[in-house]
């Protein structure tokens, strides 16, 4: 990039609106998403928030941090506190940046598109990749890898803290290089910041998730209609929050306590005249959380099962196993069999300061419980 204009960068100042008395030392940091329009990282007056690479240096301005108006940092009433080091803004007020800056942004932008892109497939590999690990150590498919033949560790318990790590690390990359292309290349839309939506509709998106589940249900077990889906929740119950998050996760659950309905009450449970017992969903706002509680009667799952089914490639579901029908960029959308749908659905729960706990009932159901946490008080929590 050539020099012919001085690049002057204003300085930042830490929030206004943080001043020292609510500062709490200890206080691990927040990433509150306030109202307003979103803006390009270097649109006029644009306060930024300065972001930090996984290492925790400094990355510049890169990932704009729209955060309402910058004065008061308010969310559901509660004010926000946050220790001063992590939360920096720079105000723009009549500033251009030469050509050379934008042209230097827009190349930047298009090479983190291209390695998102490029990264894709991770999950597929790598799971193809500890597949081949637990070959070589005599672990059956399918069990998980903490598990050994005889249910002892096998050096699983490093393997799944690394893949834990691993994937954490993958989605939060994953989410700046999405918040830095989205601000660059999508019209500013009033209710998104990047690819936050600050009105995130909960009813909606959890609607649209429980429809594609059951999309997906149906198309596997071949039923005309799948079990039925019960949704309470509050039509205007919104927060912010990345929706492809959410959907994910609930998408996920849906398909787990719809294939065990269908099991247990089999195939043609409609045909017989028994049907499906309602699948209910329950959404609730409190004063820190948002909880969706997903319930089904399919039974349930072993206590001593339970630990299991949060290790990566631990899995209940035959002959769908990766290596034999695994094809690039077919990874999205199988009823199950991968063994990754509830420990990565609770990375997804816990990026944004959330958490995802399951409670079955042996015999009876499982009850399965998200926790968002819509103040988004918490920093990435990368392990
Ligand atoms: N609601 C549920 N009721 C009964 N068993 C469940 C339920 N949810 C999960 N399980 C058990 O936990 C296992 C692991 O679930 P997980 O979603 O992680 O993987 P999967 O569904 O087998 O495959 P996929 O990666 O495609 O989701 C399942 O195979 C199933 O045995
Ligand atoms: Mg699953």
């Amino acid at each position: 990039m050539g020099h012919s204009h001085d690049l002057f960068l204003p300085p930042s100042t830490p929030n206004p609106a943080l001043s020292h008395e609510q500062m709490d030392a200890d206080d691990m940091g927040t990433w509150a998403f306030g109202g307003g329009e979103a803006n390009g990282p270097y649109g006029e007056g644009v306060p930024y928030r300065q972001a930090e690479t996984v290492d925790g240096t400094p990355k510049g301005a890169a990932g704009s941090w729209k955060n309402g108006s910058g004065t008061a940092v308010r969310n559901g009433g509660i004010r926000l506190r946050a220790p001063i080091e992590r939360r920096y803004y720079a105000h723009t007020p009549s500033h251009i940046y030469p050509p050379e800056v934008h042209d230097y942004n827009a190349r930047f932008t298009r090479a983190l598109e291209a390695i998102k892109r490029r990264h894709d497939p991770t999950v597929a590999t790598v799971a193809q990749g500890v597949l081949e690990w637990q070959r070589t150590r005599g672990i059956k498919s399918g069990s998980g890898v903490g598990i050994g033949e005889a249910g002892a560790t096998n050096g699983g318990g490093v393997v799944q803290a690394w893949l834990d790590r691993f994937y954490m690390s993958r989605i939060g990359i994953r989410f700046l290089i999405g918040q830095h292309v989205a601000l660059n290349t999508q019209q500013p839309h009033k209710d998104y910041v990047g690819i936050i939506c600050t009105q995130a509709n909960v009813h909606d998106i959890v609607q649209e998730a429980i429809e594609n589940a059951r999309y997906v249900c149906e198309e596997h077990y071949g039923l005309l209609r799948g079990p039925p889906v019960q949704l309470i929740c509050p039509r205007n119950l919104t927060f912010a929050h990345v929706p492809g998050h959410l959907s994910h996760i609930v998408f996920e659950l849906l398909k787990n306590s719809l294939r065990a309905v269908v099991e247990r009450f089999g195939v043609d449970a409609e045909d017989r005249g028994v049907g499906y017992p309602p699948i209910k969903v329950i959404v609730v706002e409190g004063g820190e959380d948002i909880t969706i509680k997903i319930s089904d009667e399919g039974g349930g799952i072993p206590r001593r099962a339970v630990p299991l089914v949060w290790t990566y490639m631990y899995t209940t579901m035959v002959g769908q196993s990766i290596d034999q029908d695994y094809h690039v960029g077919d990874f999205q959308a199988p009823m199950a069999g991968f063994g990754y749908g509830l420990p990565l659905s609770r990375l997804y729960a816990r990026y944004f300061g959330g958490d995802l706990r399951l409670i079955s009932m042996d015999g009876f159901g499982t009850d399965v419980y998200i926790h968002l946490n819509k103040l988004s008080s918490s920093c990435e929590p990368l392990p």
